[in-house]
């Protein structure tokens, strides 16, 4: 089964020109923007069914790895929160099975210790969340996403948005799970173009002007709270990388030696190599003809000009010290994805306001790995930075922190609870996440031992007085 989703069409936003722009958008009516969403949560349930319909009972039950929920655990808890803020809260109705509100709550259980819960079966899974979407429609049709006293749920169809939101992004765990699971290919879909001319001449990095930039987004409807307020961020120039660093750039830093060099290593990432035996990227293997990668259940032969993905922060840095640079700050990432400094506004995508589209970027699950590095010139920021959206999530240097002016929307565990030093930001989406969980302003954040997520990185310098 091709796993292709179709390009959609985020809502249209204003731009963020500058600290306090207020909110609103010029959305033109409540019925595209329950159309929009309609259409959204449609395409998110179509992609979980994909990733699920694949495998058999078993395969849904088991548990591939304890870094992960078993498949059912995540489908029906996607029917919950549905249950919960769309039946429930948005429609103030009475819900469809509040009693297994406990089973699916991800802060009462953690992931290991899912399988052992009286969780819902599969099929009772898929029906329970047909039950749900049935009424959660009801509620939409019945709501006006135009109506300034509907309230800061339902205005924009943003509780909808986030809801759609929230099953792609539990898609995208899921296609994490079939990447740990060992067993069969079950995923299939085509390989991403080649990289286009020029692709191999371009300059190794772009220059990104210093100056004030406006960073997060006041006007973004369906942005999510820890994007929120727009304000202003004032940078001095910095050199970025003009593309993600690729497979073949990584394997001249396990060829000198970077594995085995503490030089390169924070002390942290250092006593978690040693500790986890790192020696090269996850899901890399060598045999006498070199270097292998195993990829939803294939294994072949490492294609060098992909950006290297599953690496963890700790390595990202170590490469980067190893290069004599750094990573960027996750301001300085969006500064290079957002910021037109002919106009001075902050676009909502590097390309500019429009949706994405195949020309742009690799979103959406289209392909089942990164394009070649240097692909999708019509997606480059005006930096001349490429493919800052999707094909890999990109580590940046960043703690995961409130803008200033944050507020909790709509409920603290969606973001607030994970502020603080033990999670880094990463920033610009992969290969596998939709384009309505996809914009410059959206923030990621994982441990910094993570690798079964889908990150890659690029690397950052100072910009001399004279560059600048
Ligand atoms: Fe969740």
């Amino acid at each position: 089964m091709t796993l292709h989703q179709e390009t959609t069409h985020p809502p249209t936003t204003g731009t963020d020109t500058d600290t306090g722009t207020g909110t609103g958008t010029d959305a033109s009516s409540a019925a595209s923007l329950r159309e929009l969403a309609r259409a959204e949560l449609e395409r998110a349930r179509r992609r979980t069914a994909a990733l699920t319909d694949c495998l058999d009972e078993a395969g849904l039950t088991a548990q591939h790895s304890p870094l992960m929920s078993p498949l059912v655990w995540d489908l029906a808890h996607v029917a919950n929160q549905e249950d919960f803020w769309l039946v429930r809260q948005a429609g103030g109705r009475p819900g469809v099975r509040p009693d297994i509100d406990h089973l699916y709550d991800a802060f009462r259980h953690p992931r290991a210790d899912r399988p052992a819960l009286p969780l819902l079966t599969p099929g009772q899974a898929r029906d329970y969340g047909a039950r749900v979407r049935d009424l959660a429609l009801e509620v939409l049709e019945n709501s006006d996403p135009d109506d300034p006293g509907a309230g800061p749920l339902l205005r924009d169809a943003f509780v909808f948005g986030m809801i759609a939101q929230h099953e792609q992004q539990h898609d995208e765990t899921m296609l994490a799970t079939h990447q740990l699971r060992t067993g069969e290919p079950v995923l299939h879909a085509p390989a991403p173009p080649p990289a286009p001319a020029g692709a191999a001449a371009l300059p190794r990095e772009v220059l990104v002007p210093g100056g004030p930039f406006t960073m997060g987004t006041d006007t973004d409807p369906w942005a999510l709270d820890n994007e929120r307020p727009a304000h202003t961020v004032e940078l001095p120039a910095f050199w970025l990388d003009t593309v993600p660093v690729t497979n073949a750039a990584y394997q001249e830093f396990i060829a000198a030696g970077g594995y085995r060099d503490p030089r390169w290593w924070h002390p942290r990432g250092w006593a978690h190599k040693e500790h986890a035996g790192l020696e090269a990227p996850q899901f890399w293997l060598r045999d006498s003809s070199g270097w292998l990668r195993r990829r939803f259940g294939r294994t072949e032969p490492l294609p060098p000009e992909e950006p290297v993905l599953h690496v963890c922060w700790y390595e990202a840095d170590a490469y980067a010290r190893w290069a004599g640079r750094r990573l960027p700050t996750e301001a300085e990432w969006e500064k290079a994805a957002r910021h037109d400094p002919a106009t001075g506004r902050s676009r909502r995508h590097p390309w500019g306001d429009t949706p994405p589209g195949p020309d742009h970027a690799n979103l959406g699950q289209r392909h089942l790995q990164p394009a070649p590095a240097g692909s999708f010139p019509a997606g480059a920021a005006p930096s001349g930075a490429r493919q800052l959206l999707g094909d890999v999530w990109e580590w940046t240097s960043s703690d995961f922190l409130p803008y200033p002016g944050f507020a909790a929307f709509p409920y603290r565990e969606y973001s607030e609870v994970f502020f603080g030093s033990e999670y880094k930001v990463l920033r610009g989406g992969a290969f596998g996440v939709a384009p309505v969980a996809c914009r410059s302003t959206f923030r990621n954040w994982d441990y910094p031992i993570r690798r079964q997520i889908f990150a890659g990185f690029r690397t950052a310098r100072d910009a001399s007085g004279t560059d600048a």
